[in-house]
C-alpha cells in the first residue's frame, strides 16, 4: 500500500483515483478548496476509509507519489500553490496537456515546438521527479487497456530520472498495460512530441466520431 496524491476533480483525476483505490493504495484528491463537492462525492463512493479529500497542498503532503491531472493552463500555478517542499523528491505523474479552449474547438497548445508542458513543470520544480504519461488517450482506457483493441495499443513515457520512469512503467502494468505496449521515449524534452500528439487526437476524435482509440506504433 502507498500514499498517492491526485490533483485534480476532474474525469481523470476520478478515473486514477478509482483505481490507485481498488489496487489497494491511499489516496487524496487534492483541489482549490478542502471541502470540493466533487471530491466529496468520489470520497463517499468508497467507505473503506482510503479515499481522502484536501487542498492540492494537503493532498501533495499526503502523497508519497503524486499524480497531477489538473487543467493544463493552470497546472504551473496550483504546482505552485501546492508549496514545493511537498513535491520536492518524490515522483510527478503528470497527464496534462496544455490545451487551450479560449478561442473553441479544436483547442491549440499554450506551448508546444520548442517547450512543453512538461518541461515546464521540470524546470520550475528541479528536485520533482516528472513523468510524463498517459496524456494521449481517453481516461478510461488509462487505468484499463484492454477497453480498445484488446490492450494491443501503446503508451508513451518520458522524464530524466531513469528509475522513476521505470516505476511508473511498473505501476502501468498493474494498471494493465503490457510492459511491450509502454514505450520509453527518454527524458522530458520527449513531452514536446507527446503533448503535441494532442491537435491530433482531437482531430481523430472527431474523424472516427469517438474518444475510444487508441495510438498503435508498428515497425
Ligand atoms: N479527459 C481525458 O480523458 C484526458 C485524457 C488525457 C489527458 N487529459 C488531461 O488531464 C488533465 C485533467 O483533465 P480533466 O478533464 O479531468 O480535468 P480539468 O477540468 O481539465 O481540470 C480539473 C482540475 O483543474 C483545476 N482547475 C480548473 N480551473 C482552475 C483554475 N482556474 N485555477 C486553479 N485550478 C483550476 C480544478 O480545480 P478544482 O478541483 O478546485 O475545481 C480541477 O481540480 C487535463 O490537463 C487534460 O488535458 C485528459
Amino acid at each position: 500500500m502507498s500514499k498517492f496524491a491526485v490533483l485534480g476533480t476532474g474525469m481523470v483525476g476520478k478515473t486514477i483515483g478509482n483505481k490507485l483505490v481498488e489496487l489497494g493504495h491511499k489516496v487524496m484528491m487534492g483541489s482549490r478548496t478542502h471541502n470540493n463537492e466533487k471530491a466529496a462525492e468520489w470520497v463517499a463512493k468508497h467507505s473503506h476509509g482510503n479515499a481522502l479529500q484536501g487542498t492540492f497542498e494537503d493532498a501533495s503532503r499526503f502523497g508519497d507519489y503524486i499524480f497531477n491531472c489538473t487543467k493544463g493552463m493552470m497546472a504551473l500555478e496550483i504546482l505552485d500553490s501546492a508549496n514545493v517542499e511537498n513535491l520536492n523528491g518524490k515522483i510527478l505523474i503528470d497527464i496534462t496537456n496544455p490545451l487551450d479552449f479560449t478561442n473553441g474547438f479544436p483547442p491549440t497548445l499554450t506551448v508546444s515546438n520548442s517547450n512543453s508542458l512538461g518541461e515546464q513543470i521540470q524546470a520550475k520544480f528541479p528536485e520533482v521527479k516528472v513523468v510524463k504519461a498517459l496524456n494521449t488517450m481517453n481516461c478510461n482506457i488509462m487505468v484499463n487497456p484492454k477497453l480498445v483493441n484488446q490492450g494491443d495499443h501503446d503508451t508513451f513515457i518520458c522524464g530524466n530520472d531513469e528509475h522513476a520512469r521505470k516505476w511508473v512503467t511498473e505501476l502501468l502494468t498493474q494498471f494493465g498495460w503490457e510492459a511491450k505496449h509502454i514505450i520509453d521515449l527518454g527524458d522530458i524534452s520527449n513531452s514536446r512530441g507527446t503533448e503535441q500528439l494532442l491537435p491530433m487526437w482531437v482531430r481523430l476524435m472527431g474523424a472516427v466520431g469517438s474518444p475510444m482509440f487508441q495510438f498503435k506504433i508498428v515497425q
